[in-house]
């Protein structure tokens, strides 16, 4: 099967067709991948069917397979496919792991799946396709297989912002561009002016947002410059309830600057607001923050 759907340039400039060598950098990001493996170990049982829908080097099929599944690993990137298919059979599991080249959007396994792996995710889950092409899987499966959904790595994703002071100062040079940030290394130039703050959280076998519309009152809990927000995305690739913890992946943070700085105190709030589609660029986030003084009810004198 190939990709009937024609790659648009938008979806190239939103990174969907991610370079190769940037492959190579995401098999040495031991937080995903180690969440990943242990989700798919502790959940993916022999005889299972599994579907990765994305599989780009193959890496996360390759944790199913070696669970003693069997796996429909679905890859449009012609290039990405091809890779896929040698590295799988590189590790002995090309009888297990069947990679398909097509849209995601478009796939029917070929026989119901208990398991998908899906991994399109980007901080505040832009540029990437990942709530569209879960949401397509799952109208595909239900058309073909019935009610019953399989279990989705990841479960649940949860998106929070935070007000903060960058330091947009580069040897002298004012650059208010907006950067990520690895999650676990240490950022000097950034000061938290408020707690992260969640604007969505939901389950991917649930109703799945195809878009965001938040507005909420933020309290200042450190006196700064504020003049950026920054995106935290915290995945949840397997719960396990029984005891009461979960594998989790932390996307790269995104800082992305405000239009204008103002001086906040401690204690004070702000209103912010954010409206953007999921797998929107990166700029959609950043035209859509708003931000203002939260209107002050007058408090009555007491006679
Ligand atoms: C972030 S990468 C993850 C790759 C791999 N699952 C891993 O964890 O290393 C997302 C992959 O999804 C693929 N992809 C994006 N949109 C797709 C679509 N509509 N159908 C199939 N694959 C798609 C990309 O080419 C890329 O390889």
């Amino acid at each position: 099967m190939s990709s009937s759907r024609p790659v648009t340039s938008a979806e190239r400039e939103l990174g969907q067709f991610i370079p190769l060598h940037y492959h190579w950098t995401m098999l040495q990001d031991e937080e995903r991948v180690t969440a990943f493996r242990d989700a798919i170990t502790h959940f993916v049982r022999p005889g299972m069917h599994v579907v990765e829908l994305g599989g780009g080097t193959g890496i996360l099929s390759s944790f199913a397979a070696r669970c003693g599944a069997s796996v429909e690993c679905v890859e449009r990137n012609p290039e990405l496919a091809d890779t896929a298919r040698r590295l799988l059979a590189l590790n002995g599991l090309d009888r297990q792991v069947q990679v398909i080249q097509a849209d995601a959007r478009d796939f029917v396994p070929s026989r119901p799946a208990d398991a998908v792996i899906c991994e399109m995710l980007h901080v505040g889950l832009v540029r990437e396709r990942q709530t569209e092409v879960i949401q397509a899987f799952k109208d595909n499966h239900q058309r073909r297989f019935g009610d019953r959904l399989p279990r989705f790595f990841p479960e649940a994703s949860i998106l929070m912002v935070q007000l903060v002071q960058q330091d947009h100062d580069y040897h002298g040079y004012r650059a208010p561009v907006p950067v990520f940030q690895a999650p676990g290394a240490s950022q000097p130039r950034t000061i938290g002016l408020s707690d992260p703050v969640v604007y969505s959280q939901f389950c991917y076998d649930e109703s799945i947002p195809q878009s965001f519309d938040w507005t909420d009152t933020v309290s200042i809990v450190q006196s700064g410059e504020l003049n950026a927000v920054r995106f935290l995305t915290m995945n949840l690739i397997g719960i396990v309830p029984e005891q009461g913890s979960a594998m989790t992946w932390r996307n790269q943070f995104l800082v992305t600057p405000l239009p204008s700085n103002s001086r906040v105190q401690a204690g004070e709030q702000r209103t912010l607001s954010l409206k953007y589609d999921a797998g929107a660029e990166l700029s959609a986030l950043s035209e859509s923050l708003k931000l203002s003084v939260p209107h002050q009810v007058p408090q009555r004198r007491v006679a």
